[in-house]
């Protein structure tokens, strides 16, 4: 079959759409994360709710989500990671104009589980439909762009519920989120199926027709097809392979732990609490805490275009390292900042900047490239089983995080919390550097046949 010279920008045109509609579904995590800490405040004094109701209607959410990242696995296998998103879009437009219509804690509660759900498939299919639709040459940047939309989901609910604040209308802030619920819905109707999934189906031809219109030239997909043809060789997957296969185990376990070091960075704490973190830091004015927050969410979306930047050129690992590197500075740093006491002006400036820098040190690899490597280093036959397990690990440890942080401040005193993250994030350092691979321009079935024949985990990319 002779080459076709590059379908130029059409096939460029139709890559770009399927990996932004698939971004849409970061941005719906993204606004689903953010969304809460502005609602929370209205929403309790309207509904009469008490603090520990409180809690329950910001973690029911996680604890949806992890629900969901447990169910995806399957949904996706069995269905496809097309109809997984439809699925997952169906929720999100449930859930959404659910909570605006909420009469009740109770039934808040309730779409609060249902958007869990759609975010916990979104969270874990998006990436992996994103690996495997994405040419290696940009895997990286792919699956970073959609941590970028994810941050802008987050800076827009922020920004949004500032800007509703004003009228008070939590309902507001909670059903507008239908709106890009209902693109994303009509939007993943024009993807195709995944060709890795096709294939993994026996649906050769059609996975050959998807990566025709993905892929630079015929010879191109053909090549991929063959390869992904050989990666299916292996007749076991999931839980059995799990049992049966310490090689795959390995690359479980290594999942289960990059998400648990993504978690533990302390990056949440920022997310559900910096208007606290901003009292904490001597700004005892509500605007200035709700502006505040708008800036880091601002300053996180921003510093997640480095790692779109750099992901592909770079390398994941020195980029992970260099990430958990600049987070241990900054919570050391505004650590011994409030333990030296935050009266006067420039040290409240200075530790709004640590945290800030906190911010870009999370943004610019833990967050896109845990999500990466967790979707790279599975082999295809237990890629959704090990997948499940890394996403479910990441909302199981967020809601631990979420829940500890307020204990931890009053058990442990304000300096020593963030000191806590502090030596968490030299560890991850260390583990990085012991236990990552550098995954850059190899392909996923390069890095299984790694994998399977037995490499040390951070040499699967070589
Ligand atoms: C993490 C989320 C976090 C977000 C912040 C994601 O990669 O998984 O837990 O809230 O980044 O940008």
């Amino acid at each position: 079959m002779s080459a076709q010279p590059f379908s130029g920008k059409k096939n460029q045109s139709f890559i770009w759409f399927v990996c932004f509609m698939a971004a849409l579904c970061g941005l719906l995590f993204g606004l689903d994360i953010g969304v809460i800490a502005g609602a929370l405040p209205f929403l309790s004094k309207d509904l009469n709710i008490s603090n520990h109701a409180q809690e329950w209607v910001v973690s029911s959410m996680m604890f949806g989500a992890a629900i969901g990242a447990l169910g995806a696995g399957w949904l996706s296998s069995h269905l496809g990671r097309k109809k997984s998103m439809l699925a997952g879009a169906t929720l999100f437009v449930i859930g959404s104009l659910w909570s605006a219509f909420s009469p009740s804690v109770e039934s808040l509660i309730g779409a609060r589980v249902i958007l869990g759900l759609a975010v916990g498939i979104a969270s874990y299919t998006a990436p992996l439909y994103l690996a495997e639709i994405a040419p290696e040459r940009v895997r990286g940047s792919m699956i970073s762009m959609y941590q970028l939309m994810l941050t802008t989901g987050i800076l827009v609910a922020y920004l949004s519920d500032t800007a509703l604040s004003y009228s008070g209308s939590w309902r507001w802030m909670l059903g507008v989120i239908a709106f890009p619920a209902l693109i994303l819905f009509v939007g993943v109707l024009f993807l195709p199926n995944s060709p890795r999934w096709l294939a993994a189906h026996g649906r050769f031809n059609e996975a050959q027709r998807v990566l025709a219109r993905l892929r630079s030239s015929d010879e191109q997909a053909k090549q991929e097809l063959d390869e992904i043809r050989e990666s299916l060789q292996v007749k076991q997957h999931g839980w059995s392979l799990f049992k049966s296969n310490s090689n795959f185990r390995r690359a479980v376990w290594l999942g289960i732990l990059l998400q648990v070091m993504q978690q533990f960075t302390g990056m949440n704490v920022v997310m559900y609490y910096a208007p606290k973190i901003f009292s904490i830091a001597g700004f005892s004015n509500t605007h200035e805490q709700m502006w505040g927050t708008v800036i880091v969410g601002a300053v996180n979306m921003l510093s997640t275009l480095i790692a779109v930047g750099l992901v592909d050129r770079w390398g994941r690992k020195p980029m992970l390292v260099t990430s958990f590197l600049i987070m241990t500075v900054g919570m050391g740093v505004l650590g011994t900042l409030l333990h030296m006491g935050v009266e006067t002006p420039f040290r409240q400036y200075f530790a709004i900047a640590m945290l800030l820098m906190f911010i870009v040190g999370f943004a610019m690899a833990a967050g896109p490239v845990i999500w990466l490597l967790c979707s790279e280093i599975q082999p295809l036959k237990g890629r959704d089983f090990g997948i499940t397990a890394s996403t479910t690990t990441n909302w199981v440890a967020n809601m631990v995080v979420g829940a500890t942080f307020l204990t931890l401040l009053d058990t442990l005193g304000n300096a020593p919390t963030f000191w806590l993250y502090a030596a968490l994030n030299v560890v991850f350092i260390l583990i990085t550097i012991w236990l990552v691979p550098e995954t850059r321009h190899v392909t996923l079935e390069h890095i299984e046949r790694n994998l399977m024949q037995g490499k040390a985990l951070r040499d699967i990319g070589s």
